[in-house]
């Protein structure tokens, strides 16, 4: 009996299966028939994976800390199905602009569960987000704390807020994605003073009810390490703030950046090991400094959604350089995932019509955009592709359509949610006059 290749179950949804035809299926549904369905390219979510990964993770925190809530980064991916799935699920969630916040209100998410980060927040969005009850506001810097504390007095309300820290802990991941360092555009840096002051600051203000701190090192942190130095610095931080100048620790967050196995080989912790990295050294740096328990949130955003996303493309042209390379392209890349161009990312990639044959050649599977960077995954083995072929990518769920464009004017992708054999198409692909709809050249 042929089976998928087991080196990449862990990077596939947990319901991945390989149909009599040799077929990849997820969620109980055809790839090949989805992508003949749906149309190409096309990003296929398991709902049974999803809802599996947020009990994973809230079973994770509530089992070792009782006062614990799981935070969905929105960042990662957000659409109104999926805010409403994750509320069901119990978890809050992190937004990050406006727009993020008005998807969570239009999907009917409790806004009590809702923390708003950023680092440049309008006056528009602070002021929208008071109005609708928010749950925190994620201060980040000075402008803000002072902005925020006149918008919820003009509305009347005292708004709980925590304060964003840097504790200069290195998490070695990418630079592009690494925030808790000093050199950063995120908080207020203990260093130099900045974060005490921001605390005094914070406490003075009558329309802001300052409930704790928040870090957030950077992502993907594969190391458990990093989340142990943030919270002894901070946790120490905290208890001299509370010495010097009062301060209660009622919430603390140490942020998200878990990480998720990506690749074959490449393991990354379980919610477990987090959970137990996380609760374990903020309990020994409380009883250190002589603190109680706060409540403390978690942010995981990639963990939550990455595994369950499978990206389909078909393949088109083929380009052999004897001694060179092949390049193989597909009707899709950087305009759906900027993630290798950006950051280097590497991804898997299997053939979902023949999902069991065996490698046969080394290639490049290049994107059909104009760059030469559009390059989806550089040196693959994979059996030998041509035309109409379909490929799929794993743990595409993250990062990938909330980063996606209208690049060369291509409309973006459609989503469907796979489970027990039904599929549900959550957004539509868009079209030629949805690229046109806010070009408002030509009329009165
Ligand atoms: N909390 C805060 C305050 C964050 O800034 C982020 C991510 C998260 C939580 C969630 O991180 P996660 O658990 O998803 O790793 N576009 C990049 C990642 C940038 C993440 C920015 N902040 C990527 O494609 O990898």
């Amino acid at each position: 009996m042929p089976t998928l290749d087991p080196a990449l179950t862990p990077v596939l949804p947990r319901t991945a299966e390989l149909t009599p035809e040799g077929h990849l299926a997820l969620g109980g549904c055809d790839a090949v028939d989805l992508a003949r369905e749906f149309g190409t390219p096309l990003y296929v979510f398991d709902e049974e994976e999803l809802r599996e990964t947020c009990r994973a993770y809230r079973e994770a925190f509530a089992s070792r800390y009782e006062q614990s809530a799981v935070v969905y980064a929105a960042k990662s991916y957000l659409g109104r199905w999926l805010a409403a799935l994750v509320a069901e699920e119990g978890l809050g969630m992190d937004v990050v602009s406006g727009g993020e916040l008005a998807v969570a209100r239009s999907a009917g998410f409790p806004l009590e569960r809702v923390l708003f980060h950023g680092s440049n927040k309008s006056a528009q969005e602070l002021r929208e987000a008071v109005e609708a009850g928010i749950g925190r506001i994620v201060i980040d810097n000075f402008h803000e704390l002072s902005l925020l504390d006149d918008i919820a007095g003009d509305l009347g309300k005292r708004q709980p807020v925590l304060l964003r820290v840097s504790p200069n802990v290195d998490p070695h991941t990418h630079v592009k994605t690494t925030t808790g360092v000093l050199d950063t555009k995120f908080g207020f840096a203990i260093e130099g003073g900045q974060a005490e002051e921001a605390v005094v600051q914070a406490l003075a203000r009558s329309n802001l009810e300052l409930l704790g701190l928040h870090c957030h090192l950077g992502s993907p942190i594969f190391e458990l390490d990093p989340y142990r130095q943030a919270n002894d610095v901070m946790i120490a931080f905290a208890a001299r703030m509370g010495e010097r100048h009062g301060l209660e620790l009622r919430e603390y967050s140490p942020g998200g950046g878990f990480a998720v196995q990506v690749l074959r080989g490449e393991p990354a912790p379980s919610p477990g090991d987090y959970a137990e990295a996380v609760v374990d050294s903020l309990r020994a740096a409380l009883a250190r400094e002589g603190l109680g328990e706060p409540s403390l949130t978690v942010e995981p955003g990639r963990a939550i959604v990455a595994r369950a996303g499978v990206a389909l493309y078909p393949v088109g042209a083929r380009k052999e350089l004897a001694g060179v390379r092949t390049y193989v392209s597909v009707d899709g890349g950087m305009a759906d995932n900027i993630r290798p161009a950006l950051y280097e990312a590497r991804y898997e990639a299997l053939v979902a019509n023949r999902a069991a044959e065996p490698p046969a050649e080394r290639v490049t599977i290049a994107g059909k955009y104009c760059e030469s960077g559009d390059v989806l995954i550089k040196d693959i083995e994979l059996p030998k592709l041509w035309a109409g072929d379909v490929l799929a990518l794993p743990a595409s769920g993250a990062y990938c359509l909330s980063m996606a464009s209208n690049y060369n004017m291509s409309p973006r992708p459609a989503v469907v949610l796979v489970r027990e054999g039904r599929a549900r198409l959550v957004r539509r692909r868009e079209t030629y006059d949805d690229l046109m709809r806010a070009d408002v050249w030509g009329e009165a």
